[in-house]
Parts: C-alpha cells; sequence; structure tokens
C-alpha cells in the first residue's frame, strides 16, 4: 500500500475531515449536466456530501452514482424548481442526508427562453422569472430553519447570474431582469442572514462558458415547462457564426470561452474557506469579459 494510501486511511478511521468542505452537506440544482454537474464532482472531491437536484432524473442519478463509485458521497432528488412540493422534498431530503444540517446551497437550475422584446410572451418572461429569480428565493425560504442556525458551523449561498443580468443581452430581455434580480436576493441574504448566523451569500456571473444553455440550437435539445411546452435551447448556428472575428471571441480579453470545469472551479473557491470574508459579493468569471 502507498504511503498516501495509508495515510488515507488512518486519516478515514480517525474520521479525520478531509477537504475545504468535509463535513458539509451541500444542495447543488441544476447539477444533473454543466456546470452544476462539474460543481457536484468538485464538492463532493472537497469532502461535502452533496444533493444532485435537477428535473431530469436519469442524469441526476448518474451524477450521484458516478460520485459515489468513486468515493464521494451523493444522492439524487430529481424535481422541477418550478413545483413547491419538490423544493418541500429537496428540503426535507438534503437535511435527512445532512444528519439534519444543510450547510451550502448553489442556486444554479435554469436554462433559456429568448425572444426579442416586441415577440416576447408573458408566459416565457414570467417562466424565466420564476425559474431565475422565485425558486431560488423559495429554496432559501424553506432551508431557513437550516441557515438561521448558531453550531458554529459554516453556511454559504450561492446563486449564478449571468453576463446578461450585469449588462443585458438583446433577445434576453426575460433572463437579463431574472439575472439581474438575483443580485439582489444575494446582498439581501448576505444583510439579514450574516449579522446573527455567519451565513455568507454570494453571486457569480458567468460569461460564456460551454455546455447545452451555449452550443448551437440545432443539436435540438430542450427542456419541458412543467405545462408540457418543449422549449428549445441554444443559440442558433447563424447568431453564432456572428460578423466579423466570427469564432475569435474578440469580446473575451482570454479570446476563449470557458469550460464548465472552470466555472465550477469559480463556484467551489467561493463557497471554500478560502473566500471566508467574501460576502455579498458579484463575482464575474468571465474570462475579462464586459470589463
Ligand atoms: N453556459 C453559460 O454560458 C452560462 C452563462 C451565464 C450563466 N449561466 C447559468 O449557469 C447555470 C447553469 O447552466 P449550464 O450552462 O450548466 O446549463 P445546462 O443546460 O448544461 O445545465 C442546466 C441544468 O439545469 C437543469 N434545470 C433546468 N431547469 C430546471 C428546473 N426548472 N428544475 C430543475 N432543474 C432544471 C437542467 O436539467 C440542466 O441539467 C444556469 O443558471 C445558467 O443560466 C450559464
Amino acid at each position: 500500500m502507498s504511503y498516501s494510501k495509508r495515510i488515507d486511511q488512518i486519516a478515514g478511521h480517525l474520521n479525520y475531515p478531509k477537504g475545504m468542505l468535509a463535513g458539509q452537506t451541500a444542495i447543488i440544482t441544476g447539477s444533473g449536466q454543466g456546470i452544476g454537474a462539474e460543481a457536484a464532482r468538485l464538492f463532493a472531491n472537497e469532502g461535502a456530501k452533496v444533493v444532485i437536484a435537477d428535473v431530469d432524473s436519469k442524469k441526476a442519478e448518474a451524477v450521484a452514482q458516478q460520485i459515489n463509485e468513486s468515493g464521494g458521497s451523493a444522492i439524487a432528488c430529481a424535481g422541477d424548481v418550478l413545483d413547491d412540493a419538490y423544493i418541500k422534498r429537496l428540503i426535507k431530503e438534503a437535511a435527512e442526508f445532512g444528519g439534519g444540517k444543510i450547510h451550502i446551497i448553489i442556486n444554479n437550475a435554469g436554462f433559456t427562453w429568448d425572444g426579442v422584446i416586441h415577440k416576447m410572451t408573458d408566459k416565457q418572461w414570467h417562466t424565466i422569472l420564476d425559474v431565475h429569480g422565485t425558486a431560488p428565493f423559495k429554496i432559501v425560504r424553506e432551508a431557513a430553519p437550516y441557515f438561521r442556525v448558531k453550531d458554529g458551523e459554516p453556511r454559504n449561498i450561492i446563486n449564478i447570474s449571468s453576463t446578461s443580468g450585469l449588462h443585458g443581452n438583446a433577445g434576453q430581455i426575460n433572463y437579463s431582469l431574472a439575472k439581474a434580480g438575483v443580485t439582489g436576493v444575494t446582498k439581501t441574504i448576505a444583510k439579514e442572514w450574516g449579522p446573527q448566523f455567519g451565513v455568507r451569500a454570494n453571486t457569480i456571473a458567468f460569461g460564456h462558458i460551454m455546455t447545452r444553455l451555449t452550443a448551437a440550437k440545432e443539436a435540438g435539445a430542450f427542456i419541458t415547462t412543467p405545462d408540457g411546452q418543449k422549449v428549445a435551447l441554444g443559440i442558433p448556428q447563424a447568431q453564432k457564426a456572428g460578423g466579423p472575428g466570427e469564432g475569435q471571441h474578440l469580446d473575451i480579453p482570454l479570446r476563449r470561452p470557458g469550460t464548465a470545469t472552470e466555472a465550477a472551479s469559480a463556484i467551489l473557491a467561493v463557497a471554500s474557506p478560502l473566500f471566508s470574508y467574501v460576502n455579498g459579493q458579484t463575482i464575474s468569471v468571465t474570462g475579462g469579459r464586459n470589463m
């Protein structure tokens, strides 16, 4: 047996905490794939017990299984964050899994349903506001008993935003409001739950990250709303092709989009003790876009 394996074994035997998130239970919504799934793997590597919350049950199960098979600890809790009953079940199951505690919530689930202003329907508008704004609020409200506590353990809420929320984006008036809104939600949590309970809350705004959300629309990915409507995901090829400088990412100083792992690494960093005095902030993870 190698020396490091032996040390691991002894540490395990002594129940010595391993990893920056050891002893913590984290809910990550939208962790069936993309940025959320990467975050789930990174959190598990750092010792967190991770609740894989996603509307896609097969993908959620697969992520949880992979984490468990590689020595981490995860459960899948599938459902739609637009469903109030699911939010209740999610918090209940997470608390049971965490032995009565929840330390981290990453509000990451979401999708886009784009349209220019004059063609945007009320349903498009409200669905996107509900997914990115109302659902995170309801999840945090439901989890209040696990965050308004004084047990000396860290508590952390991270809401995922976007450059569309900070700077606006043509064709995304619904998403822009929702993603702008979460920055205020975050700051309110920080101000309400920081003083007495030490809860940290931060927003992370991503730029262009390579996931299903930014893949070609022609790839055919879609998400189904609770009333059965299929919403196509991705960016139309013609729009991706863009104008001069196409493919060179001239709007990004690093001249490339980010990977899901890079995006998730920023989430881990903010959730970790390395960021213990960073609170109420909106952290841009964009390769320098929109400076
Ligand atoms: N990819 C980017 O460039 C980018 C940029 C800025 C912000 N974001 C944000 O990052 C987050 C993650 O997106 P991603 O790029 O990983 O996309 P993704 O499509 O790869 O993953 C999103 C996940 O959320 C789940 N989901 C969607 N709606 C849900 C619902 N109602 N209930 C439960 N689960 C739901 C999906 O099933 C999917 O697994 C989103 O909030 C998105 O708005 C992404």
